[in-house]
């Protein structure tokens, strides 16, 4: 490293310069507080690693955070807990972050939501690039229109008829502003121009429960979170939001091709910490994220989810702070056009 030539040969021409008292004890000062650096450097993590998941617990995010929790603990050999502290779109439990000292021991997964933010708050409480340092991305999720069973809609046609012809008679979940399945639904509605009654939750992982019920009508969700409900039949799936069909759910049309000219929105999840991260802590953060990412669990369950890890290279923070500079970008465009603010 570096600062360590420089230091040594500082050290090299005081030490050789024969020092009196002070000046000794100041140099076996520097050379102890250089040694606890690097120990505890090496050292990282010596106590159990929180990651924060802005929305509530079940949902899209949750599973994702869950998944690799574990492998990345056993790379790390401590324990990662992962905390919900969902609220406003996420924006609660990202300000947590944002405030948390930048020593790794508190992480960020977050969404596409880091992304939409700035253009959707006028008085964010953070800066989603200055606050955080990039760890890496983690995977892309496809989303989906879905409905309660007992809707009357047989496919993606019928829905959109019934959507025009019943408006604000419509309920549909998301989870807070700024959230994907917010953005989901705002570029739904924008799409077919029409108005829906939005019913906001802390996360899709309770609005989905509610649906299941048959408590409100539609949502636009992540496959992590509609998967496994429309394979069990507890749900209805309409559509795919992606430009092609999901493998998974190869069954569901795109809204391309069901005549919703454009309309593309996809998920994607990463990992991020406070600003003020070290290397080497980033780098072992980092390696033991693309550890888990490989491994054949991880893989095997995020199919079983209608998703994969990002290749190697893109679970780096160069890949993920180039990412999110296209996506503040991108969506910032989208947000501006459609006139849409949280406040
Ligand atoms: C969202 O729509 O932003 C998510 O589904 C949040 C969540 O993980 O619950």
């Amino acid at each position: 490293m570096p600062g360590q030539g420089w230091m040594s040969a500082k050290l090299g021409s005081r030490l050789g310069g024969r020092p009196r008292g002070r000046g000794l004890a100041a140099v076996l000062a520097v050379l102890a507080a250089t040694a606890t650096g690097s120990q505890a450097q090496q050292a990282f993590p010596t106590r159990p690693i929180t990651i924060v998941v802005p929305a509530a617990a079940g949902g899209p995010t949750d599973t994702v955070a869950r998944l690799i929790a574990d492998p990345m603990g056993r790379r790390l050999g401590q324990q990662i807990v992962v905390e919900n502290v969902g609220g406003a779109g996420g924006t609660i439990g990202v300000g947590r972050v944002a405030k948390a000292a930048g020593d790794g021991y508190t992480l960020l997964v977050w969404h596409i939501g880091q992304s939409t933010a700035p253009a959707l708050y006028d008085n964010l409480r953070y800066d989603v690039f200055s606050d955080f340092d990039p760890i890496g991305r983690i995977t892309d999720v496809p989303m989906t229109i879905v409905g309660k069973k007992s809707l009357a809609a047989k496919d993606i046609g019928e829905l959109m008829a019934w959507l025009r012809e019943k408006q604000d008679q419509v309920t549909y979940a998301h989870a807070g502003i700024g959230s994907a399945a917010h953005l989901c639904g705002l570029l739904l509605m924008s799409a077919l121009n029409i108005k829906m009654n939005a019913v906001v939750y802390r996360g899709t992982g309770p609005a989905m429960n509610d649906l299941v019920g048959g408590q409100f009508d539609v949502m636009c969700d992540q496959t992590t979170g509609t998967a496994n409900q429309i394979k069990a039949g507890t749900i209805k799936g309409f559509a795919a939001t992606t430009k092609t069909r999901i493998p998974l759910l190869a069954e569901l049309p795109t809204l391309e091709e069901s005549g919703v000219r454009g309309f593309e929105v996809s998920a994607w999840h990463a990992l991020w910490g406070p600003k003020g991260l070290s290397k080497d802590v980033v780098e072992k953060l980092t390696a033991a994220l693309q550890a888990a990412l490989q491994e054949a669990v991880v893989i095997e369950r995020m199919a079983g989810l209608a998703t994969v890890p990002v290749a190697q290279d893109l679970a780096t923070p160069a890949a993920l702070k180039a990412q999110l500079e296209l996506e503040v970008a991108k969506w910032g465009a989208v947000i501006r056009a459609a006139g849409v603010k949280a406040n």
